[in-house]
């Protein structure tokens, strides 16, 4: 058996070493008060922005009676309300991922898919874009009269003024800690892929990534089967 003096030793790395919260998933450091303080702010955060009683206005999407959870659509020009809550997710989801605090960095004509559980939390959200505005890029040299696609000043596309079957392109996609690998990510683009487009489901083919994480795109090539 270990002695009192190793039992003393043990103690003290587990309050002085790094520790990772099993709510909030934080790493930080025990007695170090800037870590703590950072902690407590974003743990505080996280069960606030994921609590959800509920909207008298939702726009359900799916539902999986057999566990009681639930997939809502938030559209950009939706109530405050509704955009703010995304918003604050977004946050969440971009201090975790190590991104700078920023606002939403994707662009405004979203549609947003939260995943909310029996228990009245949040436990997954996706943020998805038209890519291309419903209008097919074609390279500049092929277009015989090239318009420039007022909406993506910044962006060197140039398109037909004919609509076409748009590509998604998922800006955001995030799952609580906790209840990741259960099939929550796949549901949550499942209702993307056949709720983005009024009439039709889109292919699993149809969707792009920007930007993936290591965790996003081991998720992403089994999701897409590519
Ligand atoms: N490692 C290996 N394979 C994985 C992983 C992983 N971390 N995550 C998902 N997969 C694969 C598995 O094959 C899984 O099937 P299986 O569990 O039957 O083996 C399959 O993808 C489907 O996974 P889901 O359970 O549907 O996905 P989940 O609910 O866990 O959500 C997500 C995946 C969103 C990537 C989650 O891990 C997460 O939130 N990670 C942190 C945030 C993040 O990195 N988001 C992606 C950023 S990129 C972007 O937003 C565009
Ligand atoms: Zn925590």
């Amino acid at each position: 058996g270990k002695n009192v003096e190793q039992l003393i030793l043990d103690a003290g790395q587990k309050k002085f070493g790094a520790t990772v919260c099993d709510v909030c998933g934080m790493v930080y450091t025990h007695a170090d008060p800037v870590d703590e303080t950072t902690h407590a702010k974003f743990h505080i955060s996280l069960i606030n922005t994921l609590k959800f009683t509920g909207w008298k206005k939702e726009r359900i999407v799916q539902e999986y009676p057999l566990d009681g959870s639930r997939i809502i659509m938030v559209l950009s020009d939706d109530p405050k309300y509704s955009t703010k809550k995304v918003a604050d997710i977004n946050k969440i989801m971009g201090q975790e991922l190590g991104f700078p605090e920023q606002a939403m960095s994707f662009h405004s004509n979203y549609k947003a898919f939260l995943y909310i559980s029996e228990e009245k939390t949040i436990e997954g959200c996706c943020i998805a874009e038209s890519i291309n505005e419903g209008f097919r890029v074609i390279p500049e040299q092929i277009s015989s009269a090239p318009i420039p696609n007022e909406c993506h000043q910044q962006r060197p596309w140039y398109c037909e003024t004919k609509a076409e079957k748009a590509d998604i392109g998922i800006s955001r996609i995030w799952v609580y800690k906790l209840a990741r690998q259960k099939g929550i990510g796949s549901r949550l683009l499942d209702s993307v892929r056949s709720c983005f487009h009024y009439g039709g489901v889109i292919d699993r083919k149809q969707i792009a990534f920007s930007d993936p994480t290591p965790d996003g795109k081991k998720f992403a090539t089994k999701y897409t089967g590519s």
